[in-house]
């Protein structure tokens, strides 16, 4: 018969010193929850069930639990009655169950898969009763120490407040993650007093009651303690952030992640990188992001269930629910919001906001835009200050732009509009018509020039003057052409020749290249 394994994490507590509305083991941790990071260091064990004893804010934790863990099985705990009832609460529920019961402590998040293998491995090797994980700490306040025999054998486990203060001075530590044989822990389950300063059941008191009855318990020496660390408030929670940072980061840069500065470089454990990726400094990456070989990212970069492909770079931008195809540029200061869909070579630059956007490949947005809803196809370049006006304020409406367009400064695009392959747009139109393939569409009005307004209706400015000086020096010059030598002739403005270029509307004007 094999042995089964059931998984038990306690999540009932409120977490009084976190000050917060939500529970404490909801707070999240680089990419999961507290109780997500227990979760997935317990996973490899492949518990038989997994058990959360829920209580404070048992709604919301199960929803969670929904989402993160569907297999697990909340249990609630109506009153918080300290972690033996809640352990006892839980095999309540589950009155077949033998075989080994792994308790966690719902609050110690930087707890290592192996660690906790290495614990059960040892417990059923040794067949154990009761195993402890216990650290050697340089600071041990607040924590429940291991007390041993003068043969160095574990005797009992006595919490801070019920502590001697020759028990004070020890240092190792018990660090909340427990095996146990099921029918010997239900045996003292029962037993457990309340006569303790919190007027409790102590979990701990296991320990002492098993010893007294001559069953083999032991202690699991962690090898890092800094595993071991519970949350208690925000102060602990930003020392385990930084830890786990630096435990993630350091992971990356061994696997060939170059991290410009590791201290501002915030990446979840949910993230993936590969080999060559430069990571610049104030660079967060959360969620579902992946990152391909050799692109850069940062500095000033967010990334949120984002794709980067390979040698892309992204400065100073906040991307979320993005792809970025391979070796296409963003920033800096963009903002590409979810659907956002970048072929290879794009370039999205300076403010601009995309969103629910597909862009093709080679084709750039440079400067000062906000791309909605749009379709745009390959090698197209769209003008600065272009606005994909998507929204009639009830719905939303689709751009479809071709390939190798090029679309004029300054332009709205009102939506549903289509605009062909090949086709321009001049500057500063409102496009709400089609354009087809190869035309130029023109929706401005005509410019007309007032003359000699400025001297007539605000005459004695600053602007006046310079007006004046200006037209004097022109007519001066008018006046030496009509000295009529060669030289002169040769030097005539180009515009007196052939006219502006804008009179015919070429593609110069268009757009801002
Ligand atoms: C506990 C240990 C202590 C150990 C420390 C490690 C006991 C009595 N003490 O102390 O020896 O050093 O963890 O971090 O176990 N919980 C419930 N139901 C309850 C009470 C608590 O589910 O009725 C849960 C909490 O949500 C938490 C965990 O059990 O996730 C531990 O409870 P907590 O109050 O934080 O125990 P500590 O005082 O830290
Ligand atoms: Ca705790």
């Amino acid at each position: 018969m094999t042995k089964t394994r059931t998984v038990v994490v306690l999540a009932a507590g409120e977490g009084k010193r976190m000050k917060s509305a939500l529970p404490k083991v909801l707070h999240p941790l680089l990419g999961r929850s507290l109780l997500g990071h227990v979760l997935a260091a317990a996973a490899p064990l492949r518990p038989d069930r997994t058990l959360v004893v829920v209580g404070h804010g048992a709604e919301a934790v199960t929803a969670h639990l929904a989402e993160i863990a569907p297999e697990a099985n909340p249990v609630v705990q109506p009153e918080q009655r300290g972690t033996g009832n809640a352990v006892r609460i839980a095999l309540d529920a589950v009155p077949e169950v033998d075989g080994t019961v792994v308790v966690l402590n719902g609050d110690v998040p930087l707890l290592r898969p192996e660690t906790v293998a290495g614990l059960v491995e040892a417990h059923e090797a040794a067949g154990a009763a009761a195993t402890v994980l216990t650290a050697e700490v340089a600071d041990p306040t607040g924590l429940g120490r291991i007390v041993r025999a003068a043969d160095g054998r574990i005797a009992r486990i006595v919490e801070e407040r019920d502590a001697s203060p020759e028990e004070r001075q020890i240092r190792e530590i018990n660090a909340g993650i427990y095996a146990f044989e099921a029918s010997r822990l239900r045996a003292v389950l029962g037993n457990l007093s309340t006569d303790n300063d919190q007027g409790e059941e102590y979990l701990t008191d296991v320990f002492g009651l098993l010893a007294a009855d001559g069953q083999p318990i032991a202690a699991h020496v962690a090898a890092d303690a800094t595993e071991t660390l519970g949350c208690n408030d925000r102060v602990e929670l930003a020392a385990l952030r930084r830890l786990l940072r630096d435990r993630i980061n350091e992971r990356w840069m061994r696997a060939g992640v170059t991290i410009t500065d590791p201290e501002t470089t915030w990446i979840d454990v949910t993230v993936t990188l590969a080999r060559d990726v430069v990571i610049d400094p104030n660079t967060q990456l959360k969620g579902t992001t992946t990152v391909a070989e050799g692109a850069t990212v940062g500095p000033d970069v967010t990334l949120i269930d984002t794709t980067v492909g390979a040698r892309a770079t992204v400065v100073r931008s906040h991307v979320i629910g993005a792809e970025v195809g391979p070796e296409a540029s963003v920033g800096p200061y963009a903002y590409l919001r979810p659907g956002t869909r970048l072929a290879r070579q794009v370039k999205v630059g300076t403010f601009v906001e995309t969103k629910n956007a597909d862009i093709g490949v080679g084709t750039k947005v440079p400067h000062l835009s906000y791309v909605g809803d749009a379709t745009i196809g390959e090698h197209t370049n769209i003008g600065a200050a272009t606005v994909f006006v998507n929204y009639d304020g009830v719905n939303k409406h689709r751009t479809v732009i071709g390939s190798h367009a090029r679309t004029g400064a300054d332009n709205m695009f009102v939506a549903p509009v289509t605009i062909g392959d090949g086709a321009y747009t001049a500057a500063g139109s409102v496009i709400v018509k089609d354009v087809p393939p190869g035309a130029l569409g023109v929706a401005r009005g005509q410019q007309r020039n007032i003359e000699g307004w400025v001297s007539r209706r605000r005459p004695g400015t600053a602007a006046a003057e310079a007006a004046e000086r200006a037209l004097q020096r022109a007519a001066a010059a008018r006046a030496n052409d009509g000295a009529g030598d060669a030289e002169a002739a040769q030097s005539e403005p180009v515009h007196d020749q052939g006219g502006h270029p804008n009179d015919q509307l070429v593609a110069r004007d268009t757009h801002i290249a």
